[in-house]
């Protein structure tokens, strides 16, 4: 019988400006308008901003024992300089309310949104990013004090890698491939991950840690050079940059071939998922895996695993298999201290409402929630410690 610890996390997570909606001094409400963009805009998401005890209500009641959420930096500091406290307490109301339904929050500070302010100086790469990133950090400490796990800054490499999309695409060499991550952009959120893991730690007990999108890349035989360097710059130095950390955030959706000429594109399959992604549930236990290697044994918590697709039913068998293979590399002793799905909700994926990776579906027009037969199934392997995954 496949057993996961008792105090292992079983939970969902969101993303503050995926769900919340109208988060009109955020860098992203600008790229939504951006003339040209093919983008759909985000507009009142699905209104977490006002519904979330009812959304931590629907995890809770189907069994979870976690919700990890973010803050929206724009909210906290509109202007530059100008803290709300008003916002900073809503955010504790949200820690509160996880608390009270039984839900351990893990709270990430930064989630691809930048306040506009900050992105009009040039965003990570201004003079005074870095000051201003830990001063907003040392002001959202004050309720923190009592949460456990901290996320700083979420998958840094996938910024890196926005950061130079742009210029890749202007470039006119865009071939279905993803650009690189941009390592010296990386080696700014490195600095950023430490300064904020020093404020959080100055002022609560947290666990701190950063999430890493990993690509469970696999090289094709003599393609083991080539490898090594992309598997550098994609993740590695990110992961490495978490040694010594409390925890390091495995995020894991498929896996990628690596050969001699770079990453291999998902071939076209029936299969693929609504994001085109292969359908590739073994992927965590890869991630994992890796994540335990390169880091040399820091604590992991998947903190994102999921599938965009619109039959729930599929939703359910990849999450069966990505958790079997998440139980194996327990079994051969990787520290993992919970499973955090992506997403609770269908949501915004960042200019599309088309992918869904929710448990949970919303009507955009009433809000109205509609819980999938997937969230009941993850409760029961949540309140069953695994056990129900063996039932088919
Ligand atoms: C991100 C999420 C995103 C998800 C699915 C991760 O890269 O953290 O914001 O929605 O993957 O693409």
């Amino acid at each position: 019988m496949r057993k996961f610890p008792d105090e292992f996390l079983w939970g969902a997570a969101t993303s503050a400006y995926q769900v919340e909606g109208g988060n009109v001094l955020s860098d992203w409400w600008r790229i939504e308008r951006m003339p040209g963009a093919p983008l759909e805009r985000s507009g009142d998401a699905v209104d977490h901003y006002h519904r979330y005890a009812e959304d931590m209500g629907l995890l809770a009641g189907a069994g979870l024992s976690a919700y990890r959420f973010s803050i929206e930096w724009a909210r906290l500091e509109p202007d530059e300089g100008e803290f709300s406290r008003a916002e900073l307490l809503h955010y504790r109301r949200m820690i509160d309310t996880a608390l009270t339904l039984g839900l351990t929050p893990v709270v990430t500070l930064h989630h691809f949104t930048l306040p506009a302010w900050l992105a009009a100086q040039g965003g990570w790469r201004a003079p005074g990013s870095l000051d201003a990133f830990a001063r907003y950090v040392a002001f959202v400490s004050e309720i923190l004090v009592d949460v456990e796990w901290v996320c700083t800054i979420n998958e840094p490499n996938i910024a890196a890698l926005m950061a130079g999309a742009a210029e890749h695409a202007m470039g006119g060499e865009f071939d279905g491939t993803l650009p690189t991550p941009d390592l010296a952009f990386g080696e700014i959120l490195a600095v950023a991950h430490a300064r904020a893991r020093t404020e959080v730690k100055a002022r609560t007990q947290a666990k701190v840690g950063w999430t890493v999108a990993q690509q469970a890349l696999v090289p094709v035989p003599g393609a083991e050079e080539k490898f090594a360097e992309l598997s550098w710059a994609w993740e590695d130095f990110y992961l490495q940059t978490a040694r010594g950390d409390d925890f390091i955030g495995t995020q894991s959706y498929t896996s990628q071939t690596v050969s001699e000429k770079g990453i291999v594109p998902h071939p076209a399959h029936p299969d693929n998922t609504l994001t085109g992604w292969a359908y590739r549930p073994d992927a965590l236990g890869i991630a994992v895996r890796r994540a335990h290697e390169v880091t040399q044994g820091t604590p992991i918590l998947v903190t994102e695993n999921g599938i965009a697709i619109a039959d729930d039913t599929r939703r359910i068998a990849y999450t069966r298999t990505a958790l079997t293979h998440l139980a194996d590399a327990i079994a051969d002793g990787i520290d993992v201290r919970g499973y955090l799905h992506w997403s609770a909700l269908d949501n915004y994926e960042w200019g599309h409402w088309g992918p869904t990776f929710g448990l949970i579906a919303v009507d955009r027009t009433t809000f109205e929630r509609q819980p999938k037969p997937s969230l009941a199934w993850l409760g029961d392997v949540a309140r069953t410690a695994g056990a129900s995954l063996e039932v088919a």
